[in-house]
């Protein structure tokens, strides 16, 4: 494998860096750059009727696809309001669980090998419910998942080597962005101006994401404040908490550092009673409706010498001083944010996984695929 790595030391870095040709490949599959004020009809073609009896969104999933899901869970109400669930598929196959006459049921996976979420998949496909539709979003084509699905929609990410996830994470969440925007459209629900003008927010990410990966250099910097801590806490709100329990889950798996990603707006209830000079504190703070509420709850932990780390965006009015360490992020829309932010918190995992020697691309007690329970 080594020669593959090319330029890079990990295949978990070169993966980061993938992101912006990843991502460009998983956006033409529905958006044709010479007509981009709509969907390429050949996007989810056969699929149209199907999409359009949907009435109920059920998201199953794991690990990181399951975070990928919780987006979905934002985009899907707040964007076309059809109901949606995200669960991880380890509890969803065990609690006998309801699923209601015309449900899409979207079982995110990079390998479409997962035991838990297949065996969720095959339970609701045994239930039988009135209209179900089953969709894989999955990176492997030829996987037990894609076989067992009525739809397969692919995540071009490419062959994602490095255990802990992250290409096939912002592939997933473009793609989910792509489905919400197709179901919402066919059911009228999304209408052609909304379309378009998220289409044309969608076609910014690759060159979003490259300008990202210029946070590197800073991120390495700030990662030797990690070095030596024991645990670390990640805080989001919005379309930002999946991202603080992805940069959390992130942390913890290639660095070994306990990390626990919280809504921000939980803080009081419990978080603030760890908050000391020890424990390093993430912040996701890009410019969109919750920033004001975050400021505040920034400002919880630092009355009381909590250590914050900020990912902020430029016009976001946050500065440097003492014990808040600031990284700015180019301005980005609000939907799109979290794909965004999924890269500086990579980084920062990565970075402090460098800095403690562990094994980055193959870390203790985990597997890339997890096909038995
Ligand atoms: C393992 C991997 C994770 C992955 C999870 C779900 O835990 O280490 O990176 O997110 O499985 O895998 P899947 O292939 O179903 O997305």
């Amino acid at each position: 494998h080594n020669a593959d790595k090319g330029e890079f030391k990990h295949y978990m870095l070169k993966e980061i860096y993938e992101q912006p040709d990843a991502v460009a490949r998983t956006l033409e599959m529905a958006i044709d750059n010479h007509a981009p004020n709509a969907l390429r009809t050949d996007f989810l073609e056969r699929h149209g009727e199907q999409l359009s009896g949907v009435r109920y969104v059920q998201v199953i999933a794991c690990g990181t696809s399951y975070h990928a899901g919780m987006v979905a869970k934002y985009w899907f109400e707040s964007i076309t309001r059809l109901p949606c669930s995200v669960e991880v598929a380890s509890e969803f196959r065990y609690r006998n669980p309801v699923v209601v006459d015309n449900s899409l049921v979207i079982c995110i996976s990079q390998s479409g090998e997962t035991a838990d979420t297949l065996s969720a998949l095959r339970d609701i496909k045994k239930q039988n419910p009135a209209g179900l539709v089953s969709l894989a979003l999955c990176n492997v084509p030829t996987s037990s998942l894609v076989r067992e699905t009525d739809i397969f929609l692919p995540t071009l990410a490419g062959p994602e080597i490095g255990v802990a996830s992250t290409k096939a994470f912002t592939t997933q969440l473009v793609a989910l962005m792509l489905l919400m925007l197709k179901t919402g459209h066919v059911q009228g629900r999304i209408d052609d101006e909304a379309l378009s003008n998220h289409i044309s927010e969608l076609q910014k990410l690759p060159g979003q994401l490259y300008a990202s990966l210029h946070l590197d250099a800073p991120i390495k910097a700030m990662a030797e404040h990690f070095e030596d801590k024991k645990s670390c806490l990640f805080l989001g709100r919005g379309l930002q908490f999946p991202i603080a329990l992805e940069g959390a889950l992130k942390l913890k798996e290639i660095s070994y550092i306990h990390a626990e990603g919280y809504a921000a707006g939980e803080l009081k209830h419990g978080p603030l009673a760890l908050v000391d000079k020890d424990m390093p504190i993430v912040v996701l703070a890009p410019k969109d409706s919750m920033l004001d509420k975050l400021k505040a709850n920034m400002q919880e932990v630092h009355a009381r010498h909590g250590e914050l780390f900020v990912f902020a965006s430029e016009t976001s009015g946050i500065e440097a001083e003492d014990r808040l360490h600031l990284v700015n992020v180019n301005d980005v829309c609000e939907t799109l944010s979290p794909i965004i932010y999924s890269v500086p918190v990579q980084l920062l995992s990565y970075h402090v996984a460098v800095l403690r020697g562990t094994d980055v691309d193959q870390p203790r007690n985990l597997a890339k695929s997890v096909t038995v329970e």
